[in-house]
């Protein structure tokens, strides 16, 4: 079986991971750098070869090349086994259609209010209930997110907002005690949770900038909406943050493009090895020679 990644031309820790337990398991398994990507005449094109001749593609696409992305996994859909679809890309890289797309399909997410100026909320802030949380659409990592304690810092860092040209993005204020769960969802399953623990003097629970990870096991609602919500973005690997809040589990985030050395390290779990191992079995029961195959297998999915 033949297949590659597609992602930003320096491949982070989970890129070499992946392509060091790839190539113990694939024929033949490499990296195709976006910048050298061509699409021409409705091919992907990398050296010269066209990528809807492997089996599979794995995506590692980051915010920084989502559109190009986009169209990449566009031009390849139905041609060849992909754990991601192609508007996932678009849609978890942007925490505004996350979450509307989570709320639209029942799934319990935190009030949201986005606007392209301050002016607009100024009676909203009146009734708001304090901290709220202030954050950029594409941020990671916990960088992007703001909380302020009360309207007079909303509205300043809301000015700051509108003079970046940024949209503003709000976020009703889950109450926890620093803490987050990170479910690692793979294909229709829950592979690991960790609980994130914020450093103290922080509110944010990310491991990068500081959270520890303990694991967990998260109880039947909260895998079936972890697993619900990675179904409704498209996404057969990904991870979902959700908040225990005082009225049951919120999702506050998806990632698509998902960071996995914080569960490796967390679950000694070799986390690369069963992201291949899911997409060795998905790309060898998926036929695309024929479309009627094809649809037979998005039928079973
Ligand atoms: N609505 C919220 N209520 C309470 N805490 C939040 C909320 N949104 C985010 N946080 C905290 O901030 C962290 C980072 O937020 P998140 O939206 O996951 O951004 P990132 O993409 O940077 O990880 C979360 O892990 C959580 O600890
Ligand atoms: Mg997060």
């Amino acid at each position: 079986m033949k297949g590659c990644i597609i992602g930003p031309k320096i491949r982070s820790d989970c890129e070499i991971w992946l392509l060091e337990e790839g190539k113990k398991v694939f024929d033949k398994f490499f990296y195709a750098p976006m910048p050298s990507i061509v699409i021409s005449d409705g091919k992907v094109l990398f050296k010269g070869k066209n990528l809807a001749e492997l089996d599979f593609v794995l995506p590692r696409i980051p915010r920084t090349y989502m559109w190009f992305g986009y169209k990449i996994l566009k031009t390849l859909e139905g041609k060849v086994y992909m754990p991601i679809e192609p508007r996932s890309v678009i849609v978890s890289h942007n925490k505004f259609l996350t979450l509307l797309a989570l709320k639209e399909a029942g799934l319990p997410v935190p009030k949201t209010f986005m606007a392209a100026s301050r002016g607009t909320f100024e009676n909203l802030l009146d009734d708001m209930n304090y901290p709220v949380v202030i954050k950029l659409l594409y941020g990671s990592l916990g960088k992007g997110v703001m909380f302020a304690d009360s309207k007079q810092s909303a509205k300043s860092l809301m000015d700051t907002l509108e003079r970046l040209k940024e949209p503003i993005f709000l976020e009703e204020y889950i109450p926890n005690p620093g803490e987050d769960i990170r479910v690692f969802v793979l294909g229709g399953g829950v592979l690991g949770a960790m609980k994130r623990t914020a450093e103290k003097d922080d509110l944010r629970a990310n491991i990068g900038i500081g959270g520890i990870g303990e694991p967990i096991k998260v109880d039947t609602n909260m895998k079936s909406i972890s697993i619900k919500a990675a179904d409704v973005l498209g996404m057969d690997i990904t991870g979902i943050d959700i908040i225990k809040g005082p009225k049951g589990p919120v999702i506050i985030e998806a990632n698509v493009n998902v960071h996995f050395e914080g569960l490796k390290k967390t679950l000694g779990m070799n986390v690369a090895h069963e992201i291949v191992k899911y997409v060795k079995d998905e790309a060898s029961t998926v036929d695309y020679t024929t479309f009627e195959k094809f649809m037979g297998w998005l039928k079973r999915k």
